[in-house]
């Protein structure tokens, strides 16, 4: 199939990007679909499309915000064992992110990283290309931008959805804290509703895999479900990967997977990325809060209806059940 690439336009993105530290402004939609990503992605669309996908490959595949990080520390334990010698190396070298390579610009430096940090340009895709098997691997890609072979090798995919009222606060202070974005919460509602985020459209990304959920390669799992029952998430995704785990190794994941952990789990709370230096950035953590519903601390009563109407007009005609409690 043959895509073009357009920029995002509008007064709304140049609202944005009058916002944005520079590195992280230039976005483009692909089409069909208006997929919103990285400027740099046109260079590696086709790579990405080539890439190749192995049988046993163990894939995370999100919308930001929505529990990938999470996701990925207890897929990881479960794959490589809870007591594996590596469990303390960067969550980012034992499951790279797939397109990072086409979010950064190919000539991104920072003197703070070692030479071989998987944020520095071209490391992550050699992290790939070197990785022994079951390799497991991280994305944000809208389903036409991932690799071709995912559908025909079937590896194994764990979807995490989240509520999107949680995944727009999530992804505001996320903004804040490390694309040193400056304006207010409302503005940023605005631009999440448009869907002119990376990674956008965000009901399509999920209702893509929403339909190809019963496929036996592919597990959908909500972000709610883990807050709700950690033990019974772990013990799933252990079943959907065929791990057998003793009822003490669930439980160890669990615990080493809970909030109070991870956060302070240098390997994984994502303290070392580069956040903005700023007023308002200043005492933001990656891992923030880890709650479901804190939508309710920040949005209007107008921003809720826009939510509504957003999210009705968006499934009208799916059967996706969650997150349209509005009454
Ligand atoms: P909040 O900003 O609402 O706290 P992602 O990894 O997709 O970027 O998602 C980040 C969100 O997942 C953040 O949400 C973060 O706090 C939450 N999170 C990460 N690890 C978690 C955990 N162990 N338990 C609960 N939430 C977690």
């Amino acid at each position: 199939m043959s895509v073009s690439w357009r920029p995002v336009e509008g007064p709304l993105v140049k609202e944005l990007k009058k916002n944005l530290s520079k590195s992280c402004r230039d976005l483009v939609e692909v089409h069909p679909g208006r997929l919103v990503v990285y400027i740099y992605h046109k260079d590696w669309y086709q790579r990405q499309l080539d890439f190749s996908v192995k049988k046993d490959d163990v894939w995370v595949i999100t919308y930001p915000k929505s529990g990938t990080t999470w996701m990925q520390e207890m897929t990881w334990c479960v794959v490589m064992g809870i007591h594996h010698q590596q469990t303390s190396l960067p969550l980012m070298k034992r499951f790279p992110f797939f397109e990072w390579d086409s979010m950064i610009a190919p000539d991104f430096m920072d003197e703070k990283l070692c030479a071989d940090d998987p944020c520095l340009p071209g490391n992550t895709w050699k992290i790939m290309a070197n990785m022994s098997s079951p390799r497991t691997i991280k994305s944000h890609l809208q389903v036409p931008l991932l690799p071709k072979q995912m559908w025909e090798v079937k590896p194994k995919i764990i979807y995490v959805c989240r509520d999107p009222r949680d995944v727009c606060i999530s992804y505001y202070f996320h903004y804040v804290k490390l694309n040193g974005y400056k304006k207010e919460l409302s503005d940023f509602v605005e631009f999440f509703l448009a869907d002119i985020m990376p990674f956008a459209p965000f009901w399509s990304h999920i209702l893509d895999f929403w339909r190809r959920r019963d496929q036996e390669n592919i597990l959908f799992v909500r972000f709610e479900d883990m807050k709700e029952d950690l033990l019974s998430v772990v013990q799933k995704v252990a079943d959907f990967l065929g791990k057998q785990l003793s009822a003490e190794e669930v439980i160890r994941i669990a615990d080493h997977c809970s909030f109070g952990s991870m956060s302070k789990n240098k390997a994984v709370n994502n303290e070392t990325l580069p956040a903005a230096e700023n007023e308002k950035a200043k005492g933001l953590k990656f891992m923030r809060k880890g709650k479901v519903g804190d939508w309710k601390n920040h949005l209007t009563d107008t921003q809720i209806k826009a939510f509504k109407e957003w999210t009705f007009k968006h499934l009208e005609g799916s059967d996706f059940p969650y997150y349209q409690d509005y009454e």
